[in-house]
């Protein structure tokens, strides 16, 4: 094992630790009890965590995340590798058929970004890796091209595949999912975690009601799409594929590839943004695939524009307002809205994974000041409760699972950096 931050300060062990601790042999699971599998966009900051310090480790991630990649392309959200009762819905719920099981959705698609992180971290190392990965990279972006991107931005067919699974983009669209209610369940989440900080049941009975449609029809991507209880156009997978989209064609050309084809879906999907954008507002917004109608609200999704290069002065000035508003990072949601709940998942905590997001796209910008703040107020976050799932805004009071793997993961690439000799500086 190869320890290259030695930076000295004992957060840095800290989140090694949680990492290897959250290891259970070859994948990485986000947390124990709340989140027992493998998840794709989880798995992937993993990889980017080892990659500080066992390479390896880093690339078996990668791997055994895309050995369950489905014959269409699609990369699953939650690989099941070993079924376990702290968890539901599990693989029968999904009315999985793959081996290991898998659920029927995708996840944002963070892999090419970081996978080329990686090739940077250690290109010679990395270089074996990427030639296998590329074709089912490729794979994967034309899945999502092809499946999802028939609007032009990409239209996720459940909350869940967007990765903010109960942030208010998605009210409107879960307002015309009809329950079934003769068909009883029982949540785990919220025997783990609290449930002022999990998603209401109103949000459950639509995502299994989702889930149940799914598995009538095998999870074809052109029932889900056609005949789906929920179609909506997502700002924030839309902007982390066009961003993942420029990484690919990097690792293309670094391999000597032919990269017309990625180039072609590219431009078309930045063709595509300009549909979410809600003149009215000043921001680019979610919107329902079957009537058309805005969600007329912003929250860290509209953001994610940043990681993708894009920004437009109105939408600029209401990032300043709302970040302005808070303590701690980027706010999932509009403080400013009556639907903002600082402790409610999706529904206004800030996310330390999305904020290193955003900051990455900042500081590509030339936007440091911003990148550097951003960095800063996340690493607070940590040094004062640890590695948390996410944290309220505005007082910084760690919610959900504790000893989160992506959390570690972005202190130890991104917001813990040279932060003991920083810190030591100061003082
Ligand atoms: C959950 O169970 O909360 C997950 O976000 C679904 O992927």
């Amino acid at each position: 094992m190869t320890v290259q931050n030695t930076s000295g300060n004992p957060l840095d062990q800290a989140a090694r630790d949680v990492l290897l601790g959250n290891d259970r042999g070859g994948y990485t699971i986000p947390t124990a009890r709340l989140y027992p599998y493998q998840w794709n966009w989880d798995s992937m900051f993993s990889a980017w965590g080892y990659a500080s310090f066992d390479m390896e480790r880093a690339w078996q991630e990668v791997h055994l995340l895309f050995a369950s990649q489905w014959d269409t392309g699609m990369v699953p959200h939650i690989i099941f590798h070993k079924v376990d009762p702290d968890y539901f819905p599990g693989p029968k719920v999904w009315g999985a058929t793959h081996e290991p099981p898998t659920s029927g959705i995708s996840q944002p698609p963070v892999a090419a970004t970081l996978i080329r992180k990686m090739y940077e971290m250690d290109p010679e190392a990395s270089l074996p890796h990427i030639k296998t990965l590329y074709p089912k990279l490729v794979a994967w972006h034309d899945w999502w091209i092809r499946e999802r991107c028939k609007d032009g931005p990409v239209a996720i067919i459940h909350p869940w595949e967007s990765g903010r699974d109960n942030c208010p983009d998605w009210d409107l669209g879960m307002e015309g999912v009809p329950v079934n209610e003769d068909d009883p369940y029982l949540r785990r989440d919220t025997t783990h975690v609290k449930e002022t900080e999990r998603p209401q049941k109103w949000d459950y009975d639509r995502y299994l009601a989702i889930l149940a449609f799914g598995r009538s029809v095998n999870w074809d991507d052109r029932e889900m799409v056609e005949n789906g209880p929920f179609l909506m156009a997502d700002p924030g997978i839309s902007f982390v594929l066009l961003r993942a989209f420029s990484d690919l064609i990097a690792l293309g050309e670094l391999l000597g590839e032919e990269t017309a084809g990625l180039q072609a879906q590219e431009s078309k999907l930045r063709a595509g943004l300009d549909k979410m954008w809600n003149a009215e507002k000043g921001w680019f917004d979610a919107y329902d695939m079957r009537t058309g109608r805005f969600a007329n609200i912003l929250g860290s999704g509209a953001f994610l524009a940043y990681f993708a290069g894009v920004s437009r002065p109105a939408q600029d000035a209401h990032f300043a307002r709302i970040w302005d508003k808070v303590s701690y990072g980027i706010p999932s949601a509009d403080p400013d809205s009556e639907r903002f709940e600082p402790r409610r998942y999706w529904r206004g905590p800030t996310w330390p994974v999305v904020n290193s997001l955003i900051a990455m796209g900042l500081k590509d910008m030339g936007r440091t000041e911003a990148e550097a703040r951003l960095r800063d107020e996340t690493a607070r976050l940590i040094e004062k409760s640890g590695f948390w799932e996410y944290y309220d805004p505005m007082d910084g009071t760690p919610c959900g699972g504790a000893s989160f793997g992506w959390t570690a993961a972005v202190w130890l690439t991104w917001c813990g950096q040279g932060r003991a000799a920083q810190r030591a500086g100061k003082e």
